[in-house]
């Protein structure tokens, strides 16, 4: 269904396709995979910081069986020297055959897969989409609460750049959830997410506090503000702790909800929530490991 597929954006994504795939994590974490992919190769290209998705793209490629190059970072590629992303894309599908790449400019992902024949796995392209981090976040709501369909989810803090939420809101649209969007007014979900959601019918409240959803909601997905994408500074010092969740906050969580949080946080989550039986970011940062396993070895085609 997936073979030789590029994976750019969750918009491109059906629910039977979404389904699928999480169906193929689940097999992956009880197979052995260890030589599924036994001579190829995956390219990390990386020309913005990262630890959880190249890191874990790298190790899912060695765990099954195949190989990495690439690089974090432009400083000591040929970008320096006024190379473009293009010419970079094109001469790296000559050194492997599956490239995952994280670029700081909105449809970088979708130009490179434009431009070449082997598949291109978008790890984050500025603020658009991150639809690898959606599909591990679907996984990781499927283990906790059992299934995805019919879930209340608060998304809590940059809800403007944050691309984790741009592709979530839209996948969890496929799954008839009531979602709630906790931001200042200057940070909320953009125009284009929310034209998505009416067209589908999907319930959604826009609030600017945390405590008005606590009660209500199954997932609180709470993420950074990110500093990197404000053109002002003097705007990002105004809401940059805009939200601090505390372990006093969940006195009243609704049974059974989870915080979950696509990392790094700087200041949002106090570490007092770390031992609370609510805490699941870094169970859902391990998750990465099956969920980029299975979208490596469905690409390539040697998982049906
Ligand atoms: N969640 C996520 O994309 O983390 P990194 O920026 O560390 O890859």
């Amino acid at each position: 269904m997936l073979k030789n597929k590029d994976l750019i954006s969750i918009n491109d994504t059906t629910k039977e396709e979404l389904r699928y795939i999480l169906d193929t994590i689940k097999k992956i974490e009880e197979m052995d995979c260890s030589n599924l992919c036994k001579g190829k190769i995956l390219g990390t290209l990386f020309f913005e910081p990262s630890t959880r998705t190249r890191l874990s793209f790298e190790s899912a490629m060695k765990r099954l069986g195949g190989s990495v190059i690439g690089f974090s970072g432009d400083g000591s590629t040929s970008r320096k020297k006024g190379e473009s992303l293009y010419d970079t894309i094109k001469t790296v599908e000559g050194y492997c055959d599956i490239i995952a790449m994280r670029h700081p400019v909105d449809g970088s992902a979708r130009l490179a897969a434009n431009s070449v024949i082997i598949p291109i796995i978008n790890g984050g392209d500025g603020a658009n989409q991150h639809p690898t981090q959606t599909l591990l976040d679907l996984h990781t709501i499927r283990k906790s609460h059992g299934q995805v369909e019919g879930l209340t989810i608060a998304m809590v803090g940059d809800l403007k750049y944050g691309r984790t939420v741009h592709s979530l809101a839209i996948a969890m649209s496929l799954f008839n959830a009531t979602i709630y969007f906790v931001a200042p007014q200057q940070l909320q979900m953009p125009k284009d997410i929310l034209e998505v959601l009416d067209q589908r019918g999907i319930k959604y409240y826009m609030t600017e506090s945390i405590m008005d959803v606590m009660d209500k909601t199954d997932i609180l997905y709470m993420t950074r503000i990110q500093k990197e994408r404000f053109p002002d500074p003097v705007e990002y010092e105004k809401m940059k702790n805009a939200y601090i969740l505390k372990k006093e906050m969940l006195t009243n969580a609704k049974s059974g909800l989870k915080v979950m949080h696509p990392l790094p946080r700087v200041n949002e989550i106090s570490e007092d929530v770390d031992d609370a039986e609510h805490a699941h970011y870094f169970q859902q940062a391990h998750y990465g490991i099956p969920t980029r396993m299975a979208i490596i070895a469905l690409l390539l085609g040697v998982l049906e």
